[in-house]
């Protein structure tokens, strides 16, 4: 059985599977870092994109204060790969749940949780006093998103002063991630827009400051919208995730700004008619909750989803069909990446066509 080698050429490698170009992958983590550096935003980067303990150590080593993570499984998987200053984004309820975060927190003090609740703040303040616990809080604000989190403002306050009564929470800052932004094309209508959820979150952090609360962190932020977070004063760090690898969806609302790093390399199995070509990679290779993905390297070619296990490339009849024979290889840009990369055991990395690392997707299926 062929058991993939460092050194090896692309060619050699069986489909479908995920491939890096690690040249593009660097860029965009020292292009990144580096528009930060230059605002002096901190970075933590949302690590539920890449899971993986190898990329979460390589964006530490290129700058990043710490990860985000969304699950607690993931804190699992990053905390014992020696990623210890990790925020869950997510507000975390239930009681396997919050049995797991104290056994976490007891080993990894620097593990921080968002809350939006009273009750969800109850109930981790419990659980954290029967293990003799402290954990680290950020109030988890609505700033427009429409998912999780209190409003910004009075009840924000509300929250931080129902808080400050349990003992075992301490509260050091605010969450307001703007997801809903994230793939506004227009540059200049999601940057106003952006501005205005800033506006909400640091007014708020403000006024928890001035009511006495030590808010020191003050995070939001994704690949869309993670420059204008940063240029807005009061805010400490931004949590962007995708940027690393991109995928269609972010490249058609932000531009060429990150290169697709990672694509999924497939092999044509099937040329039944002159418009149609067979792929070995379907539902289970590549997501398309976010769009089709594309194939690379053949305009005018579109990807279906043929079930499972096939993908259907089709095409306008025309001269010159694209030359796509039974057993040849094409890559698929995803069209969105962490549910992508979370179909895949590992990611193949390769430099000029040839084999240099295969790191496991360690958080896969970790969505506890
Ligand atoms: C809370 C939070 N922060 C940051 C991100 C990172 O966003 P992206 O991968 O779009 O950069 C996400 C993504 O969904 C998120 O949910």
């Amino acid at each position: 059985m062929y058991q993939p080698r460092i050194g090896d050429p692309l060619d050699a490698l069986d489909t479908p599977s995920m491939i890096i170009d690690l040249s593009l992958m660097e860029n965009n983590i020292t292009s990144l870092m580096q528009r930060f550096r230059d605002e002096g935003t901190h970075v933590r980067p949302h690590l539920k994109t890449v899971k993986s303990v190898e990329l979460a150590h390589q964006l530490l080593v290129a700058g990043a204060i710490g990860g985000c993570v969304a699950k607690v499984s993931e804190a699992e998987v990053m905390a014992q790969g020696g990623i210890e200053d990790l925020l869950i984004t997510t507000e975390i309820v239930g009681t396997p749940k919050l049995a797991r975060l104290v056994a976490l927190v007891q080993k990894y003090p620097h593990i921080k949780v968002v809350v939006d609740s009273l009750i969800g703040a109850q109930v981790l303040n419990e659980a954290m006093q029967q293990a003799q616990l402290t954990i680290n809080v950020l109030i988890d604000l609505n700033v427009g998103q429409n998912r999780c989190g209190v409003m910004p403002g009075e009840e924000a306050l509300t929250l931080a002063h129902a808080l400050s009564e349990m003992k075992q929470l301490h509260l050091v800052g605010v969450q307001g991630y703007e997801g809903h932004l994230q793939h506004v094309h227009d540059q200049g209508e999601r940057a106003q827009r952006c501005r205005q959820a800033m506006e909400a979150l640091t007014t708020t952090a403000a006024a928890l400051r001035a009511a006495g609360f030590p808010i020191e962190i003050v995070t939001t932020g994704g690949t869309g919208t993670a420059e204008t977070c940063a240029n807005y004063t009061g805010v400490t760090e931004v949590q962007p995730g995708s940027f690393i690898f991109m995928d269609t969806d972010y490249r058609n609302a932000l531009g060429p700004c990150y290169a697709n790093a990672l694509t999924v390399l497939t092999t044509v199995i099937s040329r039944p008619t002159p418009t149609r070509a067979v792929i070995d990679a379907g539902l289970k290779s590549l997501s398309i909750d976010s769009g089709m993905p594309e194939p690379k390297g053949v305009p005018g070619v579109i990807y279906l989803p043929g079930g499972d296990e096939h993908g259907i490339l089709t095409w306008e009849e025309r001269e010159g069909n694209p030359p796509l024979e039974v057993g040849d290889r094409i890559e698929m840009i995803p069209s969105h990446i962490d549910t992508t990369v979370n179909l895949h055991d590992y990611y193949y990395a390769y430099r000029d066509g040839q084999l240099e690392a295969i790191w496991p997707v360690d958080a896969r299926g970790k969505v506890q």
